[in-house]
């Protein structure tokens, strides 16, 4: 439902696992007229069912796996613009993936956190004032947060 509000055609994930809410933002893009999804996952069965599972529901053209270390595998050839981030992998690591994506963010782009609670160092960063973000909980334990400019 975010991703089609805001048009997402540039969406980031961290943690694939089987790809279940892959398909749901690839499905998102697909509305949307098209785009690019980026998800990471380092457990390498996983992102061969997650491969599987993209291919069954007709979205790989939508998608890429990279499989590894979401700090090494969004270190690089990023796109430009990013409109939407799903941070689902270990929490502990949440800001420094952040941190990555950061300078490819719109402003107005959304990043949903899930378990963020578990990650206060990340909600600190969202949440801060002068962080350059709006930041809400959202549901149950999410953390719901909208870049605000460019720069901030
Ligand atoms: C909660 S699951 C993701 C669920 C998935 N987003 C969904 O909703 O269908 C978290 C996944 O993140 C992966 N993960 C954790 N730390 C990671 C890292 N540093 N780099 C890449 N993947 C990681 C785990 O292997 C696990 O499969």
């Amino acid at each position: 439902m975010l991703a089609r509000s805001i048009g997402a055609r540039s969406i980031i994930e961290f943690g694939t696992s089987f790809g279940i809410s892959t398909l749901h933002l690839a499905a998102a893009l697909k509305d949307n007229g098209g785009g690019h999804l980026i998800s990471t996952e380092f457990e390498p069965s996983k992102v061969v069912r997650a491969r599987e599972n993209i291919i069954k529901a007709n979205l790989s053209d939508l998608v890429e796996i990279r499989e590894g270390d979401a700090l090494e595998t969004l270190a690089r050839d990023l796109p430009e613009t990013i409109d939407l981030v799903l941070l689902d992998g270990a929490k502990a690591l949440f800001p420094r993936v952040l941190s990555l994506l950061e300078a490819h963010l719109r402003a107005g782009a959304l990043i949903i956190a899930d378990n963020a609670d578990w990650s206060p160092d990340y909600l600190a960063k969202v949440r801060s004032p002068t962080g350059g973000y709006f930041s809400v909980p959202f549901g149950s334990d999410v953390e719901l947060s909208m870049k605000l400019s460019v720069s901030g």
